[in-house]
């Protein structure tokens, strides 16, 4: 057998680092915060910490539209800083990986500024005529440049402009950060849309798409209406990222990369985790499913397949992007929502595949509701009352009964309805401790990390699969009705969502 790869059986923690924790009072968090927190992450039994961008940036989409790759925002701390959170992570034997933005920097980089002046403008894409192409934030995918006197393409908001990957310089200077962070001990990258890094060369216009759906939102949300043809998911990608792959692979790093696709399938996710590209890609599947036996079983079943033997899947049902899975799945009754959310941990726990849990997932958070007054976020603020925006999944991490995330009034509102870190690290029934023990029994059972599994035929209730290597057999069973259904079970229980045994 092959050494198995760390980030197979690792279980990834996201951190948005803004709402952690706050050490220096601003309100905002940081990785001073981040360092205090750290033994908080050991013992919960976690083994990877994705951190939100913390590169210097204008902060107007919160770090993803960064002016310096190699920098940290001192909202956030400095070099040194870093470097100590750094080998703290490693002191207690996690890793910890950037969120790598390559897709498009500020328009505040010296790149795009540069580029602006009529220097090195075949970094971006400049244009006297714009073409059809939609940004996913809304609107036209192309701004006016006074200093250039033409346009420039951004995917995302007019602050954020897109790189121009079929110039060979800009893949060689992204290489050039990865090496960087690399070098000084980052154990990888997630990498934001990645799948929209090139763009067709000429420029041809997207086609229309004609459904109900995109016909209602050519008003309101233009990008929902068209086929994503030329401006993103290009054949050139392919070898950009087996290069970004063999540069990070030659420091035992991993590559986690996110699709963007209006269309919440994410099928797009599963080519680009074969043939030595990413190592691991992310489907959102899961996170947009229905909460029924049936639609999970699809969403598992589907994108194990499309990996086929060679890919490796990963599991999240809760990010920075979406609304929280304890509201999205929520249910009235705390009893049945505390089951439900128990029964959550234990299949994102135990599929085969990488999890990467969410802050705050551990103790129940759910999607907080701001005021219009309080939102931060800029599509929320462009689109309310439509669309609330992003917020409500950022809210402050609540370590205490007095919130304890900072001394003064935080950036977010803190979320309602869910106790704090230090009540329930004191009751042993909590959803905290039962992703602690979860994370436990994974941790000392190689099967559930890296065994086989077979999903077993869909069931209306049910949803059951066996985890198997030659050391040990695991059948998972969950129920996802709201009566209690008896299934025989052979063996000893290892836990159920009432209790467990050691
Ligand atoms: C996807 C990120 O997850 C999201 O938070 C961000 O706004 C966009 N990419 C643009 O970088």
């Amino acid at each position: 057998m092959g050494m198995s790869k760390w980030w197979k059986s690792a279980v990834f923690y996201q951190l948005y680092p803004r709402s952690f924790q706050d050490s220096n009072g601003d309100g905002v968090g940081d990785l001073q915060g981040i360092i205090s927190r750290l033994d908080y992450l050991s013992w919960l039994g976690v083994d990877a910490l994705w951190l939100s961008p913390i590169h210097p940036s204008p902060q107007v989409d919160f770090g993803y539209d960064v002016s310096d790759y190699c920098g940290i925002d001192p909202l956030f701390g400095d070099k040194e800083l870093f470097l100590e959170l750094l080998d703290e992570v490693h002191r207690r034997g996690m890793r910890l990986i950037l969120d790598g933005v390559f897709n498009h920097c500020s328009i505040a980089h010296p790149w795009f500024q540069r580029a602006a002046r009529g220097e090195k403008q075949e970094w971006f894409h400049f244009r006297s005529r714009p073409n059809n192409w939609t940004s996913a934030f809304g609107g036209s995918a192309w701004s006016w440049n006074r200093e250039a006197e033409k346009y420039y393409l951004h995917t995302f908001l007019s602050e954020q402009a897109d790189l121009n990957w079929s110039n060979p310089e800009v893949e060689e200077a992204v290489l050039d950060v990865l090496h960087y962070w690399l070098k000084l001990g980052v154990d990888g990258f997630r990498l934001d849309v990645f799948n929209c890094y090139h763009k067709d060369r000429s420029y041809r216009d997207n086609p229309t798409r004609w459904s109900p759906l995109a016909l209602l939102s050519r008003l309101v949300y233009p990008y929902l209406s068209q086929h994503h043809r030329y401006d993103r998911d290009r054949p050139e990608l392919r070898e950009s990222l087996q290069r970004m792959r063999s540069v990070v692979e030659s420091y035992d790093g991993v590559l986690l990369g996110e699709t963007l696709d209006e269309q919440f399938r994410y099928d797009n996710a599963a080519p680009y985790a074969l043939d030595q590209q990413l190592q691991l890609t992310f489907n959102f599947r899961l996170l947009h499913s229905k909460y029924s036996a049936p639609d999970f079983h699809q969403a598992i079943s589907s994108w194990v397949h499309d990996l086929g033997s060679e890919g490796w899947p990963t599991w999240a049902l809760s990010n920075h992007d979406f609304p929280r899975h304890a509201t999205r799945w929520g249910i009235r009754s705390p009893e049945h929502q505390l089951r439900r959310m128990k029964q959550l941990a234990l299949l994102s726990l135990t599929l085969k595949g990488t999890p990467c849990l969410y802050y705050g997932e551990e103790l129940g958070l759910k999607e907080g509701k701001l005021r219009r007054a309080e939102l931060q976020d800029p599509v929320g603020r462009r689109y309310w009352p439509f669309f609330q925006g992003r917020d409500g999944a950022r809210t402050p991490m609540p370590w205490n009964e007095r919130g304890g995330f900072s001394e003064e009034k935080p950036w977010l509102p803190y979320g309602k309805g869910v106790s704090d870190v230090a009540t329930q690290q004191g009751e042993e029934d909590s959803l905290l401790c039962w992703y602690r023990q979860v994370l436990t029994i994974r941790k000392r059972h190689p099967t559930l990390q890296l065994g086989a599994m077979s999903l077993e035929a869909e069931d209306p209730q049910l949803l059951a699969f066996e985890r198997t290597d030659d050391e040990a057999r695991f059948r998972v069973v969950l129920n996802l009705s709201e009566r209690p259904i008896s299934v025989h079970i052979a063996g000893e229980p290892l836990c159920s969502s009432a209790s467990f045994s050691s």
